[in-house]
């Protein structure tokens, strides 16, 4: 009876040191890493789900949050019968429509508010040139302005930091905002892209693309792959280059790993944002997105493509101590 006591005594110790151990973005290792020293894995396209030959992912936005995805693209465009409400479109609205953006936007907002340990980047494609104050407005209605972090000097924070501010959410804007928002950030001012219009499964490049040739503190490596310009169908006189679900298996495995270590012997660091179509696709050898940005970032790979409800490191801790409590309280 009195070892009993000492081992359950012993066991709720430990059980509650393990779960007062902080978590940021589910590792306790990032939380006084500067946001800037951590490769996160990003969605290209993040919006464009479904069956559609021009879809780059097979989940939703809300699925991609809970499965571990920190980076989400996204593209702002006016649909032609609609200027004044901005929807996620791949380059054109015929082309591809998720709806309009205050939707995703709510549904960031939530997951933002249901899980206050959680630093996430957008990074908008606004070649369409969506007037700020239309950003302004929507991040208003959805309730993601509370969350925009504001970037005022050259070092970036620790993701604890950025997490007790409250300010979790990084947007990066691409061109330039008229500047009228503070959150909304410049990207080519701190972050740089390797080439995204890759269509050879056998040249990944580490070059800097976008701005041209120019260092930044963070970058984005494009991984994602499309059809060699076929089929040559057009839309409004351009090519389409379709996204290769079909190949995905192989281009978020050892090909990922490859072009990733690559870029980083090559810029000297790792890269931030690890872009990728069909993020829920890996490798039949295990390697997935999720593993190989773990391995970038030196800690254990937690988060499991599918949806694998497991948030952070330190609860299945405590589940597996749980679990060995009972026993021993059995074996005893
Ligand atoms: C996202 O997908 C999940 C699973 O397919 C579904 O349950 C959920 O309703 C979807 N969310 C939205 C906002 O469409
Ligand atoms: C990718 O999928 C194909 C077809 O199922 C399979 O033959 C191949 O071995 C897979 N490759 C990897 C790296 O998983």
């Amino acid at each position: 009876m009195k070892i009993t006591s000492i081992v359950i005594f012993f066991i709720t110790l430990l059980a509650s040191v393990v779960k007062s151990q902080r978590a940021c973005n589910g590792h306790a290792e990032f939380c006084d890493r500067l946001y800037s020293d951590i490769a996160y894995v990003t969605t290209h396209n993040a919006y464009a789900v479904g069956k559609q030959a021009s879809a780059n992912q097979n989940y939703n936005v809300s699925m991609q949050l809970k499965d571990g995805v920190r980076g989400l693209m996204l593209n702002s465009v006016f649909p032609d019968d609609n200027p004044k409400e901005m929807h996620l479109c791949h380059v054109s609205c015929n082309l591809f429509d998720a709806g309009p953006a205050v939707n995703t936007l709510t549904t960031i907002a939530d997951w933002l508010n249901e899980n206050p340990n959680e630093v996430v980047t957008i990074i908008w494609d606004n070649s369409a040139n969506v007037p700020t104050s239309v950003f302004n407005d929507i991040y208003t209605q959805s309730g993601l302005d509370k969350f925009g972090h504001v970037q005022e000097v050259a070092n970036w924070p620790s993701l604890a930091k950025m997490i007790d501010s409250g300010k979790r959410l990084v947007n990066f804007i691409n061109p330039p905002s008229d500047g009228s928002i503070p959150w909304l950030i410049t990207e080519f001012e701190y972050v740089f892209e390797t080439p995204f219009e890759n269509t050879n499964p056998n040249a990944w490049q580490c070059t800097i693309d976008r701005p041209k040739g120019i260092q930044l503190p963070l970058y984005v490596l494009n991984h994602f792959l499309y059809s060699s310009l076929l089929p040559p169908f057009s839309s409004g006189g351009e090519q389409i280059e379709l996204p290769q679900p079909g190949l995905a298996n192989v281009t978020n495995s050892a090909s990922l790993a490859g072009h990733a270590q690559q870029c980083q012997q090559t810029f000297n660091r790792i890269p931030n944002f690890v872009a990728v179509d069909f993020y829920d696709q890996g490798g039949n050898d295990g390697q997935n997105v999720f593993s190989i940005v773990a391995e970038l970032n030196r800690v254990k790979n937690f988060q499991n493509i599918k949806n694998a409800a497991q948030p952070s490191g330190s609860l299945s801790t405590v589940d597996a101590i749980i679990g060995l409590a009972s026993i021993a309280m059995f074996a005893l």
